[in-house]
């Protein structure tokens, strides 16, 4: 096995900026982490037995970014929409009156799987070069077998195309497609009973998520999606309470969710649950912000509570087109009055436990896969605090070169 240095770093094994290790290395064996340290303490052995050696110029390093919330790959875009949000019309009459997530459902079937492949593509290459190493891609803009699989095969195909750890989550419970309306228990049926089955046949399910939601699922409709997840032992995650309390977050606690998502109408009462069972607070500022939220997610009882907080992209064309994780770093500072430390956790370790990959920790410890980042900064600060700067030099995932500025 290939043993490697990286020597001359400044390490944030936790991407904690109160533990800043100055002057370290990084030894490598193969895909995963030997060692890591002061390079004064280096053991002789592995400096012996390294075959290459690589200085990374006193830079920060920090564990490889983790967005664990994207619906990357769809076809089209809103920019229309957008424009009549701007006019006045809000997401949710939109969404009624047959916009929203059905255009890009339309647009979705109609496109082949070449096209979403390239597409989502554009916007993948996006994330890497800011340093993302790991990436949950959802379906759920196909709303039948066979578009869901199309865009779940997309998602495979991203992580066999580029040096990124790729987790699918099946999202068919996303909206109703025009075809069922008025029958959405119905469509629950095709999900959980022809559509789950297809596609973990076809291993191409890592999780399940639903939209439970006044215009996505209710909680009666949501449980039976996690019910069908757990006949076949999956984990499930919830987009939940973000335009109304409907208490999926703590029927999400009760399935031992991996995360919860979105959460600006989440309650104390659901706060607990997401404690007890160890679900993950996954925000998404760059919804929040783009669909103009007032209501700000319960940072404080989330805080009191101790449950782990996430942020993510939610990279998506309707409510968060965007595909920069550390501008979502910048605005869940600006806008939750979130600290540096904290939306450091949440790109790293907390969103490495939302996302559930076995290959996958948000750290930097001996054992665990090296995916780190080189950054151009001074300060970790700076990862939240400048946007559009680039400041990611070098990524290395599962110990090789995987992206250079
Ligand atoms: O995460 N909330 C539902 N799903 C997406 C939006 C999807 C869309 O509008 O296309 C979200 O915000
Ligand atoms: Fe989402």
């Amino acid at each position: 096995m290939e043993t490697t240095l990286w020597i001359n770093a400044r390490l944030a094994p936790h991407a904690d900026p109160a533990t800043l290790v100055e002057s370290a290395s990084i030894v490598t064996q193969g895909s995963h982490i030997a060692w890591l340290g002061p390079t004064h303490q280096l053991p002789v052995a592995f400096r012996q037995a390294a075959t290459a050696t690589h200085d990374l110029g006193g830079a920060i390093v920090t564990p490889g970014l983790v967005d664990c919330h994207t619906h990357l790959v769809y076809g089209g875009n809103r920019a229309e929409e957008f424009a009549l949000r701007l006019a006045g019309a809000s997401y949710e009459d939109i969404a009624k009156r047959g916009g929203g997530i059905i255009s890009t459902v339309r647009a979705t079937r109609e496109a082949t799987e070449d096209e979403l492949f390239q597409a989502a593509l554009r916007r993948l290459d996006a994330l890497r070069s800011e340093g993302v190493t790991a990436i949950e891609i959802k379906s759920g803009y196909g709303l039948d077998l066979d578009t869901e699989r199309k865009m779940l095969r997309v998602a495979r195909r991203l992580g066999r195309a580029r040096p990124i750890t790729v987790s699918t989550t099946f999202l068919g419970a996303h909206a109703l497609p025009p075809e069922y309306t008025g029958r959405a228990n119905d469509y629950i049926d095709l999900v959980c009973n022809t559509m789950l089955p297809a596609l973990v046949e076809e291993k191409l399910v890592d999780a399940v998520d639903v939209f439970c939601e006044g215009i996505g699922f209710d909680l009666a409709q949501s449980e039976r999606v996690f019910q069908a997840a757990q006949r076949f032992g999956l984990p499930v995650k919830m987009h939940a309470e973000q335009l109304s309390l409907l208490g999926g977050a703590a029927l999400s606690a009760r399935y031992a969710a991996l995360s919860a998502d979105h959460l600006e109408f989440l309650d104390e009462a659901g706060v607990i649950a997401m404690r007890q069972a160890g679900t993950v607070a996954v925000l998404l500022p760059g919804a929040y912000y783009f669909i103009r939220e007032t209501q700000l997610p319960p940072l404080n009882l989330l805080r009191k509570h101790g449950v782990p907080i996430a942020i993510s992209t939610d990279s998506n064309p309707g409510t968060s087109p965007t595909t920069s994780l550390l501008l979502m770093l910048n605005m869940a500072c600006t806008l939750f009055r979130m600290s540096v430390a904290e939306v450091l956790a949440g790109v790293t370790t907390n969103a490495a436990r939302a996302l559930g990959h076995p290959d996958v920790t948000g750290r930097l410890t001996v054992g665990d896969k090296a995916d780190f980042v080189a950054w151009n900064i001074e300060s970790l600060a700076e990862l939240a605090y400048f946007s559009g700067l680039p400041r990611c030099q070098l990524v290395v995932r599962h110990g090789a070169t995987a992206y250079r500025a």
